[in-house]
């Protein structure tokens, strides 16, 4: 898991080249005027532009994927992230779906919370449980957000 926020001068100075590349694509664009849906950020790498309520975290379940990182942006709004990075039991995890590249866990193990406000951004590589969109200090509230889908070869 790394985690950065745009708004600094120097947020790509310790990011791996393709991370710090797409992300100073993602700098580039209005991010407040996305439209909302799938749509390419570069050939071959797509993100999801997304308007939701956050909610409680005990609702939901946690996701992981193998073949796919999740760049995900937080553009307005706050959002509490559950992850974990200890070595996922697959057990705990219900069967992964090959076309939609996904698992859901009931519970991440030695789980960690971030707190994401606009502009920070936190990457999820391959096999790192996450479970987004979770309400900030017990209130529900609006945000936007992406995800960009970066294929594990890019790595
Ligand atoms: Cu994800």
């Amino acid at each position: 898991m790394l985690l950065g926020d745009l708004s600094r001068a120097d947020y790509a100075k310790s990011l791996p080249p393709v991370f710090a590349r797409l992300c100073g694509k993602l700098k580039n664009l209005d991010l407040v005027n996305l439209p909302l849906g799938w749509q390419d950020l570069e050939e071959g790498v797509r993100m999801n532009v997304m308007e939701f309520e956050t909610s409680p975290a005990e609702d939901k379940k946690a996701e992981m994927h193998r073949k796919f990182i999740d760049i995900q942006l937080l553009i307005s709004g706050e959002e509490m992230i559950e992850y974990g990075l200890s070595e996922p039991d697959l057990t705990l995890f219900d069967e992964y779906r090959d076309e939609d590249d996904y698992q859901l866990t009931d519970a991440i193990e030695d789980k960690n919370e971030l707190i994401l406000q606009p502009n920070m951004f936190a990457i999820f590589l391959p096999y790192e449980p996450h479970k987004p969109g979770n309400t900030v200090s017990g209130q529900n509230k609006l945000l936007k957000k992406l995800v960009v889908k970066v294929p594990v070869s890019y790595l």
